[in-house]
């Protein structure tokens, strides 16, 4: 496996990593506005990126001009306090007044799981702009699993999955989502994540998940970093 790499923002604690996390995604759409006239930012699920979102939404971007997606969701109602989608509308889409025209959420509720990742995948961009990412202590990221079948996806953009991390029905942007991505904003922070962050840029031992993605800004605590080498 070629050795995986990421551009790291230190910063020295969660708090900074997220407001260093939204100043940079600011400056990421800005640069696609200023070439086209809409973006598509892809969000991250999970707890770390809630700080994020809260500092994003208080930027004065041009919401209507941008399209915002889901790396994942779990099989649960946007109304569930487990719902990716109900993370984004409390800390960002509410806050920032986010037309709801521009938000394309998985409908994690949805009665059939494979029809709603089919037609997910179609409605995904060929190429997101910027994708966010979170990474869990077992080195998954959105819900791509270690060893799970979904990591060797090559043909679905979006598949229905059932993983370790409660809630365990999710559904979860492939492999071929992450490869095809402009730029990814990894979010990692805490001591509980250095062992795993370490193991992804050592590339010994299995390949983690996180390692399949690309073109990589690691936004991290110094916590998250303490077991890299120099
Ligand atoms: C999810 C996320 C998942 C998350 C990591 C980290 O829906 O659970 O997509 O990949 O990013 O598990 O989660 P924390 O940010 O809560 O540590």
């Amino acid at each position: 496996m070629t050795r995986w790499t990421a551009q790291i923002v230190e910063e020295k604690d969660a708090q900074a990593v997220a407001r260093a996390g939204a100043r940079a995604i600011v400056v990421a759409l800005e640069q696609v506005l200023a070439q086209r006239s809409t973006a598509s930012l892809c969000l991250a699920g999970g707890t770390t990126p809630r700080a994020v979102y809260v500092e994003l939404a208080k930027a004065a971007l041009p919401w209507s001009r941008i399209h915002f997606y889901f790396g994942d969701e779990r099989a649960v109602a946007r109304s569930s306090s487990d719902s990716n989608a109900g993370l984004a509308d409390e800390t960002l889409f509410g806050p920032a007044a986010v037309p709801a025209e521009n938000i394309f959420v998985i409908a994690g509720d949805a009665p059939d799981l494979v029809a709603e990742a089919e037609r997910y995948a179609s409605l995904l961009p060929a190429h997101l702009d910027l994708l966010l990412l979170g990474m869990g202590e077992d080195g998954h990221t959105a819900s791509l699993f270690p060893g799970a079948s979904s990591l060797n996806e090559r043909v679905k953009r979006v598949v229905s999955v059932v993983g370790p991390k409660p809630p365990p029905q999710r559904l979860t942007i492939t492999p071929l989502v992450l490869d095809t991505a402009r730029q990814t904003f990894l979010f990692v922070t805490g001591s509980g994540k250095a062992e795993v962050l370490a193991k992804a840029f050592g590339g010994v031992g299995d390949a983690l998940p996180v390692q399949l993605t690309s073109r990589v800004t690691l936004f991290a605590d110094t916590a998250a970093l303490a077991k890299l080498g120099s």
